[in-house]
Protein backbone atom coordinates (compact mmCIF):
# COMPACT_ATOMS: atom_id res chain seq x y z
CA UNK A 1 0.00 0.00 0.00
CA UNK A 2 1.15 3.35 1.32
CA UNK A 3 2.61 4.60 4.15
CA UNK A 4 0.26 4.99 7.63
CA UNK A 5 -1.14 8.28 8.62
CA UNK A 6 -0.99 9.49 12.23
CA UNK A 7 -3.55 12.05 11.88
CA UNK A 8 -5.60 11.30 15.32
CA UNK A 9 -8.67 12.16 13.05
CA UNK A 10 -10.65 9.65 11.87
CA UNK A 11 -12.64 9.48 8.57
CA UNK A 12 -15.45 6.76 7.32
CA UNK A 13 -16.27 6.13 3.83
CA UNK A 14 -17.30 2.84 1.70
CA UNK A 15 -15.04 1.04 -0.80
CA UNK A 16 -17.12 -1.83 -2.59
CA UNK A 17 -19.92 -1.84 -0.01
CA UNK A 18 -17.71 -1.86 2.53
CA UNK A 19 -17.74 0.73 5.31
CA UNK A 20 -14.01 1.11 6.57
CA UNK A 21 -12.99 4.08 9.30
CA UNK A 22 -9.25 5.46 8.65
CA UNK A 23 -7.29 8.18 10.00
CA UNK A 24 -7.62 11.02 8.11
CA UNK A 25 -4.78 11.48 5.68
CA UNK A 26 -4.85 7.66 5.19
CA UNK A 27 -4.23 6.71 1.14
CA UNK A 28 -7.61 5.05 -0.88
CA UNK A 29 -4.94 2.36 -1.54
CA UNK A 30 -4.16 1.64 2.15
CA UNK A 31 -8.09 2.07 3.55
CA UNK A 32 -9.12 -0.87 0.88
CA UNK A 33 -6.56 -2.86 2.28
CA UNK A 34 -7.91 -2.36 5.73
CA UNK A 35 -11.19 -3.16 4.47
CA UNK A 36 -9.52 -6.56 2.94
CA UNK A 37 -9.58 -5.21 -0.69
CA UNK A 38 -6.36 -5.38 -2.63
CA UNK A 39 -6.44 -3.03 -5.46
CA UNK A 40 -3.36 -3.50 -7.99
CA UNK A 41 -0.41 -1.50 -7.90
CA UNK A 42 3.15 -1.60 -9.14
CA UNK A 43 5.04 1.37 -8.15
CA UNK A 44 3.42 1.77 -4.20
CA UNK A 45 4.75 0.05 -1.03
CA UNK A 46 4.15 0.90 2.68
CA UNK A 47 7.79 2.20 3.04
CA UNK A 48 7.71 4.86 0.34
CA UNK A 49 6.00 8.62 -0.25
CA UNK A 50 2.98 7.55 -3.33
CA UNK A 51 3.70 8.74 -6.40
CA UNK A 52 1.29 7.74 -8.62
CA UNK A 53 3.22 6.68 -11.94
CA UNK A 54 2.03 3.35 -13.52
CA UNK A 55 -1.86 4.34 -13.22
CA UNK A 56 -3.04 0.58 -12.05
CA UNK A 57 -4.46 1.23 -9.07
CA UNK A 58 -7.12 3.69 -10.34
CA UNK A 59 -10.32 4.09 -8.96
CA UNK A 60 -13.93 5.63 -9.40
CA UNK A 61 -15.46 7.67 -6.86
CA UNK A 62 -19.11 8.13 -6.76
CA UNK A 63 -20.34 12.03 -8.16
CA UNK A 64 -16.41 12.82 -9.52
CA UNK A 65 -15.27 12.40 -12.37
CA UNK A 66 -12.39 10.62 -13.58
CA UNK A 67 -10.01 7.92 -12.23
CA UNK A 68 -8.10 9.21 -9.55
CA UNK A 69 -5.24 6.67 -8.53
CA UNK A 70 -6.01 5.34 -5.12
CA UNK A 71 -2.44 5.60 -3.66
CA UNK A 72 -2.07 9.33 -4.04
CA UNK A 73 -6.07 9.81 -3.73
CA UNK A 74 -6.24 10.49 0.20
CA UNK A 75 -9.92 9.47 1.39
CA UNK A 76 -12.66 11.45 2.64
CA UNK A 77 -15.33 11.69 4.95
CA UNK A 78 -18.68 9.63 3.50
CA UNK A 79 -17.13 8.91 -0.04
CA UNK A 80 -18.57 6.00 -1.95
CA UNK A 81 -15.06 4.78 -3.83
CA UNK A 82 -15.29 1.50 -5.99
CA UNK A 83 -12.15 -0.23 -7.13
CA UNK A 84 -13.37 -3.52 -9.62
CA UNK A 85 -15.51 -1.99 -12.75
CA UNK A 86 -15.69 -3.11 -16.00
CA UNK A 87 -14.46 0.30 -17.04
CA UNK A 88 -11.14 -0.19 -14.31
CA UNK A 89 -10.84 -3.47 -15.33
CA UNK A 90 -10.30 -2.39 -19.03
CA UNK A 91 -8.26 0.96 -18.13
CA UNK A 92 -6.03 -1.67 -16.26
CA UNK A 93 -5.47 -4.42 -18.84
CA UNK A 94 -4.73 -1.52 -21.29
CA UNK A 95 -1.55 -0.16 -19.18
CA UNK A 96 -0.38 -3.73 -18.48
CA UNK A 97 -1.17 -4.72 -21.96
CA UNK A 98 1.22 -1.56 -22.91
CA UNK A 99 3.58 -2.57 -20.52
CA UNK A 100 4.32 -5.93 -21.37
CA UNK A 101 4.43 -4.67 -25.13
CA UNK A 102 7.38 -3.19 -24.57
CA UNK A 103 9.01 -5.54 -22.19
CA UNK A 104 11.64 -8.51 -23.05
CA UNK A 105 9.87 -11.68 -23.32
CA UNK A 106 12.52 -13.83 -22.51
CA UNK A 107 13.11 -12.39 -18.68
CA UNK A 108 14.39 -15.09 -16.19
CA UNK A 109 12.86 -12.73 -13.59
CA UNK A 110 9.89 -14.20 -15.09
CA UNK A 111 10.59 -17.25 -15.57
CA UNK A 112 11.12 -17.53 -11.88
CA UNK A 113 7.95 -15.98 -10.90
CA UNK A 114 10.18 -13.20 -9.08
CA UNK A 115 8.40 -10.44 -11.33
CA UNK A 116 5.16 -8.65 -9.88
CA UNK A 117 4.60 -6.65 -13.14
CA UNK A 118 3.39 -10.25 -14.61
CA UNK A 119 1.65 -11.04 -11.65
CA UNK A 120 0.08 -8.18 -12.26
CA UNK A 121 -0.47 -8.96 -15.79
CA UNK A 122 -1.99 -11.94 -14.67
CA UNK A 123 -3.98 -10.54 -11.98
CA UNK A 124 -5.90 -7.98 -14.30
CA UNK A 125 -7.03 -10.59 -16.61
CA UNK A 126 -4.65 -10.01 -19.27
CA UNK A 127 -4.21 -13.07 -21.74
CA UNK A 128 -3.17 -11.65 -24.74
CA UNK A 129 -0.83 -8.48 -26.04
CA UNK A 130 -2.29 -6.90 -29.24
CA UNK A 131 1.21 -5.26 -29.65
CA UNK A 132 3.22 -8.33 -29.39
CA UNK A 133 5.95 -9.30 -27.06
CA UNK A 134 9.28 -7.05 -27.46
CA UNK A 135 6.92 -4.41 -28.65
CA UNK A 136 6.96 -5.84 -32.15
CA UNK A 137 3.69 -3.73 -33.03
CA UNK A 138 3.83 -1.13 -30.65
CA UNK A 139 4.20 2.33 -31.94
CA UNK A 140 7.08 3.41 -30.06
CA UNK A 141 9.22 1.43 -31.41
CA UNK A 142 8.49 2.40 -34.70
CA UNK A 143 8.84 6.03 -34.16
CA UNK A 144 12.19 5.52 -32.28
CA UNK A 145 13.24 2.71 -34.24
CA UNK A 146 16.76 1.46 -33.05
CA UNK A 147 17.14 4.66 -30.92
CA UNK A 148 14.34 3.39 -28.48
CA UNK A 149 15.68 4.33 -25.18
CA UNK A 150 14.53 1.36 -23.40
CA UNK A 151 16.49 -0.88 -25.27
CA UNK A 152 19.81 1.03 -23.85
CA UNK A 153 22.78 -1.57 -22.99
CA UNK A 154 22.71 -3.44 -19.25
CA UNK A 155 24.81 -2.10 -16.56
CA UNK A 156 27.09 -4.83 -15.26
CA UNK A 157 29.88 -2.52 -13.41
CA UNK A 158 27.85 -3.02 -9.96
CA UNK A 159 29.31 -6.76 -8.77
CA UNK A 160 26.31 -6.95 -6.50
CA UNK A 161 23.17 -6.55 -8.78
CA UNK A 162 22.46 -5.74 -12.52
CA UNK A 163 20.58 -3.24 -14.11
CA UNK A 164 18.62 -3.74 -17.30
CA UNK A 165 17.22 -0.49 -18.66
CA UNK A 166 14.68 -2.99 -21.48
CA UNK A 167 13.02 -4.26 -18.01
CA UNK A 168 12.42 -1.09 -16.51
CA UNK A 169 8.81 0.30 -16.43
CA UNK A 170 10.23 4.07 -15.02
CA UNK A 171 8.23 3.30 -11.73
CA UNK A 172 10.63 5.02 -9.30
CA UNK A 173 10.80 2.52 -6.64
CA UNK A 174 14.52 2.68 -6.90
CA UNK A 175 14.97 6.10 -7.01
CA UNK A 176 12.75 6.70 -3.74
CA UNK A 177 14.30 3.81 -1.57
CA UNK A 178 17.72 5.38 -2.44
CA UNK A 179 16.84 8.43 -1.23
CA UNK A 180 13.70 7.86 0.87
CA UNK A 181 15.05 4.74 2.29
CA UNK A 182 18.42 5.03 2.57
CA UNK A 183 19.17 8.39 2.06
CA UNK A 184 22.01 8.25 -0.85
CA UNK A 185 20.39 10.22 -3.55
CA UNK A 186 22.46 8.45 -6.29
CA UNK A 187 19.50 7.53 -8.87
CA UNK A 188 17.54 10.37 -10.60
CA UNK A 189 14.72 9.68 -13.85
CA UNK A 190 16.47 11.48 -16.60
CA UNK A 191 14.05 12.58 -19.62
CA UNK A 192 10.66 12.86 -20.07
CA UNK A 193 7.58 11.02 -21.61
CA UNK A 194 8.86 7.84 -23.46
CA UNK A 195 12.34 9.32 -22.84
CA UNK A 196 12.58 8.75 -18.99
CA UNK A 197 14.89 6.98 -17.49
CA UNK A 198 16.90 5.73 -14.38
CA UNK A 199 20.25 7.18 -14.09
CA UNK A 200 22.57 6.91 -11.60
CA UNK A 201 24.36 9.94 -10.09
CA UNK A 202 25.89 11.71 -14.13
CA UNK A 203 24.69 8.81 -15.81
CA UNK A 204 28.09 7.04 -14.66
CA UNK A 205 27.77 3.30 -14.86
CA UNK A 206 26.20 2.46 -11.04
CA UNK A 207 30.00 1.51 -10.03
CA UNK A 208 31.27 4.89 -10.44
CA UNK A 209 28.13 6.76 -9.18
CA UNK A 210 27.08 7.37 -5.87
CA UNK A 211 25.72 4.14 -5.12
CA UNK A 212 27.17 2.87 -1.81
CA UNK A 213 25.93 -0.92 -3.02
CA UNK A 214 23.05 -1.18 -0.85
CA UNK A 215 20.76 -3.56 -2.33
CA UNK A 216 17.30 -0.77 -1.40
CA UNK A 217 16.75 -0.48 -5.40
CA UNK A 218 16.99 -4.16 -6.29
CA UNK A 219 14.59 -5.04 -2.89
CA UNK A 220 11.88 -2.50 -4.97
CA UNK A 221 12.38 -3.34 -8.52
CA UNK A 222 8.91 -4.24 -9.41
CA UNK A 223 10.42 -6.05 -13.09
CA UNK A 224 13.40 -7.74 -13.66
CA UNK A 225 15.66 -4.61 -14.23
CA UNK A 226 17.51 -4.22 -11.21
CA UNK A 227 18.88 -8.29 -10.39
CA UNK A 228 21.25 -9.86 -8.20
CA UNK A 229 23.65 -11.03 -9.86
CA UNK A 230 23.95 -14.22 -7.64
CA UNK A 231 20.07 -14.58 -8.61
CA UNK A 232 20.70 -14.00 -12.15
CA UNK A 233 23.53 -16.42 -12.00
CA UNK A 234 22.21 -19.27 -9.99
CA UNK A 235 18.26 -18.79 -9.94
CA UNK A 236 16.23 -18.10 -6.83
CA UNK A 237 17.12 -19.49 -3.68
CA UNK A 238 15.48 -22.39 -1.95
CA UNK A 239 14.98 -20.20 1.09
CA UNK A 240 15.95 -16.56 2.54
CA UNK A 241 15.75 -14.47 5.52
CA UNK A 242 16.27 -10.75 5.90
CA UNK A 243 18.01 -9.35 8.80
CA UNK A 244 18.64 -5.57 9.58
CA UNK A 245 21.72 -3.70 11.20
CA UNK A 246 21.62 -0.43 12.87
CA UNK A 247 24.10 0.75 9.69
CA UNK A 248 22.24 0.98 6.91
CA UNK A 249 18.49 -0.21 8.12
CA UNK A 250 17.95 -1.49 4.66
CA UNK A 251 17.70 -5.48 5.29
CA UNK A 252 20.38 -7.43 3.94
CA UNK A 253 19.15 -10.77 2.59
CA UNK A 254 20.82 -14.13 2.78
CA UNK A 255 19.98 -16.98 0.71
CA UNK A 256 20.41 -20.93 0.49
CA UNK A 257 21.81 -22.15 -2.58
FE1 LIG B 1 -0.88 3.95 -7.69
FE2 LIG B 1 1.11 3.03 -9.21
S1 LIG B 1 0.27 2.16 -7.42
S2 LIG B 1 -0.20 4.74 -9.58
Amino acid sequence: GTPASKSDRMVTLTIDGKVVTVPEGTSIMRAAREAGIEVPKLCANDMMKAYGSCRLCLIEIEGRNGTPASCTTPVAEGIKVATQTDRLGSIRRGVMELYMSDHPADCPACAEGDCDMVEMAAKVGLTENRYGPNGENHVAPLLHGDTNPHFREQDLSNPYFAYDPAKCIVCSLCVRACGEVQGTFALTVEGRGFESRIAASMDDPFLESECVSCGACVQACPTGALREKTVIEKGMPEWSAVTTCAYCGVGCTFKAE
